[in-house]
């Protein structure tokens, strides 16, 4: 059967720096819904413009056009022994139409690793969050800065900071967390599938808390 993943968490706790080492670690997919709005962005795609009228508002794009994405992309052959998904599902219908999609594979959500830590940290991450054009790999200014300033060190692609994270952007996008997403948190640990993790520590302290809940 296959393995799927899905890390919970506030805006800028650490979901795609954690995404991004577990995927490599377990050899699943990443499957990150900010990810592939922002690569439809890229694109200029319908989608892409549809969302960023969403996310610049740090608002959540409507659940319908964000289910067809994440099923045609959990469709695709990587997603096969399964996948880490980030930042999906953030609704309980989102919640719902995941587990719907996962039975006609004959697979479920197998853990829920809730990543948490105080609105004081999350302003202070994404304030120096910069992001790689080309793959999206994930640098901060100060806590794990590029090698050279401006440019990823895995693909020598530009840095940018992304739109949604000014400070009035993030405030909002938390509030809008803790509405919409925090229902998850409960129904998840109703059906014991919740690994609570402190996301307040240094990266590789919170991977070695997170592989050895998951390993349990
Ligand atoms: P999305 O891209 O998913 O953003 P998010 O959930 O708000 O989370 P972030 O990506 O901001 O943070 P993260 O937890 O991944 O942290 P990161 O690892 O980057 O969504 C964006 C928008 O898209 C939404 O607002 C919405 O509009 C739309 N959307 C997406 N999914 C949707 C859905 N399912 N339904 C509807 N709409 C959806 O880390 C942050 C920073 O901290 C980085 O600089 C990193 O280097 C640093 N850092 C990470 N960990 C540590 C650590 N332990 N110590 C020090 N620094 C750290
Ligand atoms: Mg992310």
């Amino acid at each position: 059967m296959a393995t799927f993943i899905v890390l919970l968490g506030p805006p800028g706790v650490g979901k795609g720096t954690q995404a991004k080492i577990l995927a490599e670690t377990t050899k699943l997919a990443h499957v990150s819904s900010g990810d592939l709005f922002r690569e439809n962005l890229k694109n200029q795609t319908e989608l892409g413009k549809l969302a960023k009228s969403f996310m610049d508002k740090g608002e959540l794009v409507p659940d319908d056009v964000t289910i067809s994405m994440i099923r045609e992309r959990i469709s695709r052959p990587d997603c096969e022994a399964g996948a880490i998904l980030d930042g999906f599902p953030r609704t309980p219908t989102q919640a719902d139409a995941l587990e719907k999609m996962l039975a006609e594979f004959a697979s479920e959500v197998n853990a829920v690793p809730y990543i948490t830590a105080d609105e004081s940290v999350l302003v202070e991450r994404t304030g120096g969050r910069w992001t790689c054009r080309e793959h999206g790999h994930i640098y901060h200014e100060k806590f794990s800065p590029p090698q050279k300033t401006g440019v990823c060190d895995f693909d020598g692609s530009e840095l940018y900071q992304r739109d949604d994270d000014k400070v009035e952007t993030v405030t909002k996008r938390i509030r809008v967390y803790l509405e919409q997403t925090m229902p998850l948190v409960e129904y998840y640990r109703k059906c014991g599938k919740l690994l609570e993790i402190d996301g307040a520590q240094p990266v590789e302290q919170v991977t070695r808390v997170l592989l050895s809940a998951l390993n349990k």
